[in-house]
């Protein structure tokens, strides 16, 4: 079966775009791209125009996954493959397209609304605008391996399950369940694509009511040192910290998980494994982290634990 290379971009709805801004220049570390005033903000992390696209929009939630196709031919197939199953996709017009920094775009919507895009042929930017973080001290774990994982907490998780197998292709890397925190019962299943990061995607379960879509969304770098730096500059900011530093076992991401301006978490990592097909073994796991990630919750906002 044919199955996405990566997962290639995100896109956010968020309700103020200039906190987000500020927030994502000044504490993560990216770098603002592209804008149309009140209305979108293309966010940098490498040499691609856009890994993160910002769309005004008052639902503070994740709105799109963008996976990438290596050719037009690769594409073409995996939605031919997709429209086999009796899913609807639909071809983007340029302007949405363009909107996404990307040559060819398709578009299908999973069990829980989010939209799946299906692209191929991302625009880099200009040799003369090459990307700069304003406080990183490394670069962002990209490339091949896409912008980093998104993790759902889906209204129906077998669904969900068979859509990531059936349609997208993905792969099982491994399961967590039990008592992963204190008090806590949870069950969290992780997906890679052809490109092998540990997870592009996971599905938590959760035993309470979901307030978004998702539960986080994750984002790389490839200097440990960079996941303190940005820890110390959430501390100064006063950026809540949902979930303190620690280490997951089974993708070995050492990270610290803080609230975005929408209300959602972000994990900012580094040290995740890259999965080899041809020798990986499906595991599952009983714990959520072997060390650290002491759960933080804010005032007023959910504290759901998931990975
Ligand atoms: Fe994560």
């Amino acid at each position: 079966m044919r199955s996405v290379s990566t997962l290639g971009y995100m896109v956010l709805g968020v309700g103020d775009l200039a906190a987000w801004e500020a927030f994502a220049v000044n504490v993560l570390g990216l770098q603002a791209g592209a804008r149309v005033p009140g209305e979108s903000l293309g966010l940098r992390m490498d040499d691609y125009e856009q890994r993160i696209l910002l769309l005004k929009n008052d639902l503070d939630d994740f709105l799109a996954a963008g996976w990438e196709f290596e050719s037009n031919v690769a594409l073409e197939a995996f939605v031919d493959q997709v429209r086999a199953k009796g899913v609807e996709v639909v071809e983007a017009d340029k302007r949405v397209a363009e909107q996404r920094r990307v040559a060819r775009l398709f578009v299908c919507e999973d069990p829980d609304g989010i939209r799946h895009e299906f692209y191929c042929a991302a625009w880099r930017a200009n040799t003369r605008d090459a990307f700069r973080s304003s406080v990183l001290r490394g670069a962002f774990s990209t490339g091949r391996l896409g912008v980093g994982h998104f993790v759902t907490v889906p209204k129906q998780s077998a669904k969900a399950k068979v859509f990531c197998e059936d349609v997208l292709g993905l792969r099982l890397s491994d399961t967590i369940g039990g008592d992963a925190a204190p008090g806590v019962n949870l069950d969290v299943t992780f997906f890679h694509a052809r490109a092998g990061r540990h997870h592009s995607l996971a599905i938590a379960e959760v035993p309470f009511p979901a307030h978004k879509r998702i539960h986080h969304i994750m984002v790389e770098c490839t200097d440990p040192n960079d996941v303190g730096l940005a820890y110390d500059r959430c501390k100064q900011a006063g950026v809540p910290i949902l979930m303190e530093l620690g280490h997951h076992p089974n993708d070995q991401m050492f990270s610290f998980y803080l609230i975005s301006p929408s209300g959602f978490a972000i994990e900012f990592g580094a040290g995740g494994i890259v999965v080899d097909d041809d020798t990986w073994e499906v595991k599952r796991y009983t714990e959520l982290s072997d060390w650290g990630h002491k759960m933080n919750p804010p005032p007023g906002a959910p504290a759901h634990p998931a990975h």
